[in-house]
């Protein structure tokens, strides 16, 4: 076992040999050879330095509630605390919206509420979604029929490679459903420091997600921000295993996006659900259909594999029995994830895609 020890550089303070089981929902127990918290823009920019003479690649960190450690890391691993929100000057909207300024390490469903309760309307569907706004942005965090992509204006962020601060706006960033330019071209390139949103200072009441739909079904009168607020927080805590009770990183998996003809032949190949494979509609054609329904299918759910489990209530989520007590935590998720997808492709013909970032390897 290395000693754990501390050492200064400037203002910061990076720790070395740093477990990382408090800083990801997994509760997988991996080893960060460097650690350090960064508050400010010129806290990140002196991490940067660090790295660079140490030769140190550079892993920032939200939450974790959307990160796998696979393994131990030699990195060093930035733990985004910058806060604040605040009404943007530069509002290029209309006199009814409003631009808002969100530190990267603002807890997300803190900012959510912090905008209702100034009425600024626009991010309810996104309640309850685990994490800090600087990885929203990452994977275009999703649900209950919004985006953040929906709302986003640009954000503020810092090169890796040199420390200088950018602006990127909406186009630059290439958002798609669980997607974004920095899981793509700009991968590793940004710590992001800032995101900009355009809201709404009249509620936008979107209840058009089937399980939105229902929830309100036998409604009579008007619906307000804060009840859709309210009924994405109740229907998510009806599904979602709380990761401080089970830990988890939510959706293990992307649902898939087929195209009508891919998801033809593969209504045509499969004798099992014969074209009953649900599928709902999206841009240009495409299909998303739900992972959680095809692992349903093969009778996976609540299947534990070691320490890990799929969870009883939500097929997509792979759940950890362990939490951090057993060194391969990490390595059974992994091996769980695998047999699901080697399941769904044989019987399915469809490849699901890990949503996770996964960082070292078993
Ligand atoms: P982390 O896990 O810390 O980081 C995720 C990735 O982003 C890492 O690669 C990290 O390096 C990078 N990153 C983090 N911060 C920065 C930064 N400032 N600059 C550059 N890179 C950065 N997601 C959805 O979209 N919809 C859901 O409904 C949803 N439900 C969930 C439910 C549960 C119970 C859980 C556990 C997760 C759920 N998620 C959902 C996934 C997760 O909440 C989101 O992906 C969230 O945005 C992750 O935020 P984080 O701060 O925890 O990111
Ligand atoms: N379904 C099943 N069995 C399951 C799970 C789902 O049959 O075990 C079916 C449901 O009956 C429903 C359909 O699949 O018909 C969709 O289910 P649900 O509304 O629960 O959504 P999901 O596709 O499982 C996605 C996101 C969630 C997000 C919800 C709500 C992905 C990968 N996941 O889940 O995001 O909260 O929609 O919008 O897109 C996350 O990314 O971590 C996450 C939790």
């Amino acid at each position: 076992m290395k000693e754990f020890s501390m050492s200064r550089s400037f203002g910061l303070v990076v720790e070395t040999d740093k477990c990382l089981q408090l800083y990801n929902s997994l509760g997988l127990s991996s080893v960060a050879s460097h650690f350090c918290v960064a508050s400010s823009i010129a806290k990140i920019q002196e991490a940067l330095t660090y790295a660079k003479a140490k030769q140190l690649d550079i892993m920032p960190l939200g939450a974790g509630s959307n990160v796998v450690f696979a393994s131990d890391l030699r990195c060093l691993a930035v733990c985004i605390s910058i806060l604040g929100i605040k009404e943007s000057g530069s509002n290029g909207g209309t006199p009814n919206s409003v631009d808002v300024r969100f530190a990267a390490g603002e807890n997300w469903d803190r900012a959510v509420r912090h905008c209702l309760s100034q009425g600024w309307y626009g991010l309810e569907n996104l309640a309850r979604i685990p994490g800090n706004v600087g990885a929203s942005v990452i994977q275009n965090i999703g649900a209950y029929g919004v985006e953040i992509s929906d709302r986003f204006i640009s954000l503020s962020a810092v090169k890796i490679d040199t420390g200088e601060i950018i602006i990127l706006n909406k186009d630059q960033c290439r958002f798609s459903y669980r997607e974004s330019a920095f899981k793509q071209l700009l991968k590793d390139k940004f710590i992001i420091t800032h995101v900009t949103l355009r809201l709404s200072r009249i509620p936008i009441i979107n209840i058009d997600y089937p399980a939105l739909t229902h929830y309100f079904a036998d409604h009579q009168g008007e619906i307000s921000s804060e009840m859709v607020y309210e009924a994405v927080s109740t229907i998510r805590q009806s599904k979602l295993p709380d990761p401080d009770v089970l830990p988890n990183v939510g959706s293990f998996f992307k649902n898939p996006v087929l195209s009508a003809s891919t998801l033809a032949k593969i209504d045509s190949k499969d004798g099992r659900t014969k074209g009953q494979i649900p599928r709902f509609e999206q841009p240009q054609g495409c299909f998303k259909v739900p992972a959680g329904w095809l692992i349903e299918q093969l009778g996976l759910k609540g299947l534990r594999y070691g320490a890990a489990g799929i969870h009883a209530q939500q097929a997509l989520v792979l759940v950890n029995y362990q939490n951090g007590k057993k060194d391969d935590c990490a390595r059974d998720i992994l091996a769980l994830a695998r047999y699901i997808q080697e399941k769904v492709l044989a019987t399915f013909f469809i490849q699901l895609e890990i949503e996770p970032r996964i960082y070292g390897s078993v």
